[in-house]
């Protein structure tokens, strides 16, 4: 297997992905960014029985959500202003291997329906298609937030999150397992080694500063790290002093980045449009822009202020200050799950 660490959480993970390689069973990974999610994602797909098939990765996170059901499932010529020709979907494009769906809790409610069915029936429709296409594609999801806690705000399908969890495979964090730094450190001083880079080795000292520090980033942080002291490094061996001057330099640059008030909502805002308007060729999204950004900004905020008032629709029409059959059309239109009661 390609994943590196031979700690009880990771020696756990290994007996789970040796009972599923030869399956189809649809897994859930998660863990925090930089855990290995993907990379458990492509071991699935090249210790299994659909290796010689493709492998297919797309990022839920980066997709606009009006693309994201075309994106996955296709579409037919017309579907929509703009549609010119047939289009296939990244499940299609998986036939035979393994899809990878990151970032699953991004995924837009609506496809989220339509995801879940295809799941149960095994087949789906592209977007306007009426010829049911048979899903032969191995699927794994990964998730870096808490699906069971977005589900009960009503943030996403909880029949959903039932099926998909079904399988979990779960990464912990790198500082919850720090006995496999010294394992990842030489496997990624030997990989710099093979792209042509010094070959390197590291001191007692230097790997117990390592395991000394947090990795807010985890192995990808740690892998970048070695990287870098790889080429910076002059001597053969990677001492602690080395490793220290790095540190202090990625603590000068945390604080300098925190201390700008780049935390703000509407900066959020903006990065994300901005985003989404580099996502569409000419830089201009489908019209009816207004009304769809203000609905991703409804939904989250009125299911949340739902949740906090345990679905009591007065108080949360207090809590938003909003007249109560405004609230009422909102939810239905919006379709929240009202969960009445305590939890
Ligand atoms: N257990 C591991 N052994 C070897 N390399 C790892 C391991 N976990 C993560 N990596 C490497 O760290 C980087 C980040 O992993 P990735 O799978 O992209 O994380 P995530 O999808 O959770 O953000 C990748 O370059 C990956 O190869
Ligand atoms: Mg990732």
């Amino acid at each position: 297997m390609p994943l590196i660490g031979r700690s009880p959480a990771m020696q756990e993970l290994y007996r789970l992905l040796a009972r599923l390689v030869e399956t189809d069973l649809t897994v859930l990974v998660s863990g925090p960014s930089g855990t290995g999610k993907e990379l458990v994602a492509r071991t699935l797909h090249d210790c299994g029985k659909r290796r010689h098939g493709p492998f297919v990765s797309t990022d839920m996170a980066a997709i606009p959500r009006e693309l994201a059901e075309s994106e996955l499932f296709g579409h037919e010529k017309g579907a929509f202003t703009g549609a010119t020709s047939r289009s296939v979907g990244k499940f299609e494009q998986a036939e035979g291997g393994t899809l990878f769906l990151d970032e699953i809790g991004d995924m837009p409610m609506e496809v989220q329906t339509r995801f879940l069915r295809m799941l149960q029936q095994g087949e789906f429709t592209a977007v306007k298609g009426c010829r049911p296409i048979g899903a032969d594609a191995r699927i794994v999801v990964a998730t870096n937030r808490n699906l069971r806690q977005l589900a009960r705000q009503g943030l996403f399908r909880e029949d959903l999150f039932y099926r998909l969890n079904i399988v979990p495979a779960r990464l912990p964090p790198l500082r919850d397992r720090i006995e496999d730094i010294p394992d990842l450190v030489r496997h990624f001083l030997d990989m710099a080694a093979d792209d042509g880079l010094p070959r390197k080795t590291i001191s007692a000292e230097a790997l117990w500063l390592l395991k000394s520090y947090s990795w807010p980033g985890n192995v990808r942080e740690l892998e970048n790290l070695v990287r870098r002291l790889t080429v910076l490094c002059a001597e053969g061996s990677i001492d602690a002093e080395a490793v220290r001057a790095e540190f202090d330099e990625t603590r000068v640059g945390a604080s300098r980045e925190s201390d700008a008030p780049t935390n703000s909502f509407r900066e959020a805002v903006e990065r994300h449009l901005s985003r989404y308007f580099a996502a569409h060729e000419d830089g201009l999204p489908p019209n009816g822009l207004y009304d769809r950004v203000i609905k991703e900004i409804e939904r989250p905020l009125i299911a949340m202020c739902l949740n906090a008032t345990r679905g009591n629709q007065v108080r949360t029409a207090k809590l938003l200050g909003l007249n109560r059959n405004t609230l009422r059309k909102k939810i239905c239109e919006l379709q929240i799950p009202v969960v009445r009661g305590p939890r």
